[in-house]
């Protein structure tokens, strides 16, 4: 066949078009099975639920999540990438889902599928001073939390604040707050809690819940039969107690919606 240099070029523009649309696009739950092999990204900056120990992802929901997927059968490839990063790269199919802490807001629902919560908590007031609790003991402060956080959207609707300063990690927030440049941190209470107890001497001050929310894992926009078979299994995991042990050893409590 005679082809001629114009053609070739065609051919491989082509192909490359179709490479791209291709890699654009999330995995469905059939290829998935078939690779035997889910991909999972998460932060690791977020400790307990997601951090790392020794070099290694580890926490919470990184252990759930193992224990969810071989209920589905499927060996888990883990990433780790930035906080803000993680729900963009669901519907270019760089992985196939994330469960990073990631609160169910209608805002994030228009950009991906959520799964059933596998914990729900809130964002509580972290300071060194103990006059600051609540909500209303924001008013005229500055206040620390970490950049696309349900934390950061929240605060933006509490009237009064002096300032809500963002930062790319959530422990650069509590470092902010740590220094006294900041009065307050505000950030999951489970985080609230591990922080306080693994820095006894630093004189964290927890305070109260100011929003709650329902905590779920995600996956490509109207990747349905995906999250079916995730929520399956995720069920699975808490009928079986194993979902209770994990969340007693974390927390010394069950944290699931009631
Ligand atoms: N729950 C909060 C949210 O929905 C904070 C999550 C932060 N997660 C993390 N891996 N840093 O935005």
């Amino acid at each position: 066949m005679h082809t001629t240099n114009k053609g070739w070029k065609r051919l491989l523009v082509g192909a490359l078009g179709l490479f791209l649309a291709a890699a654009a696009q999330a995995r469905g739950y059939d290829e998935i099975r078939k690779a035997g092999k889910i991909v999972i990204a998460s932060e690791g900056q977020y400790a307990p639920f997601n951090h790392f120990e020794n070099n290694k992802l580890t926490g919470f929901e990184i252990e759930l999540a193992e224990l969810v997927a071989k209920k589905m059968g499927l060996a888990v490839e883990w990433k780790a990438l930035g906080f803000d990063a993680l729900l963009a790269g669901l519907n270019q199919g760089r992985w196939d889902l994330v469960i990073a802490s990631h609160g169910v807001t209608q805002e994030r629902a228009r950009a991906v599928t959520f799964t059933e919560p596998h914990y729900c908590s809130g964002g509580i007031v972290v300071s060194k001073n103990p006059a600051l609790r609540a909500a209303k003991d924001l008013a005229g402060k500055s206040v620390a939390v970490q950049t696309g956080s349900s934390y950061m959207q929240q605060l933006s609707k509490l009237p009064g604040l002096k300032e809500v300063k963002n930062f790319p990690q959530d422990t650069d927030a509590r470092t902010a707050m740590l220094s006294g440049r900041l009065d307050a941190w505000v950030t999951d209470r489970f985080v609230a809690k591990a922080a306080a107890k693994s820095q006894p001497a630093a004189g964290l001050q927890v305070g109260e819940l100011i929003f709650v929310e329902r905590i779920a894992a995600a996956v490509g926009k109207g990747n349905t039969p995906l999250a079916q078979a995730y929520n399956q299994a995720l069920r699975e995991v808490f009928a079986d107690g194993s979902y209770a042990a994990l969340s007693q050893r974390y927390f010394g409590e069950d944290v699931r919606c009631k």
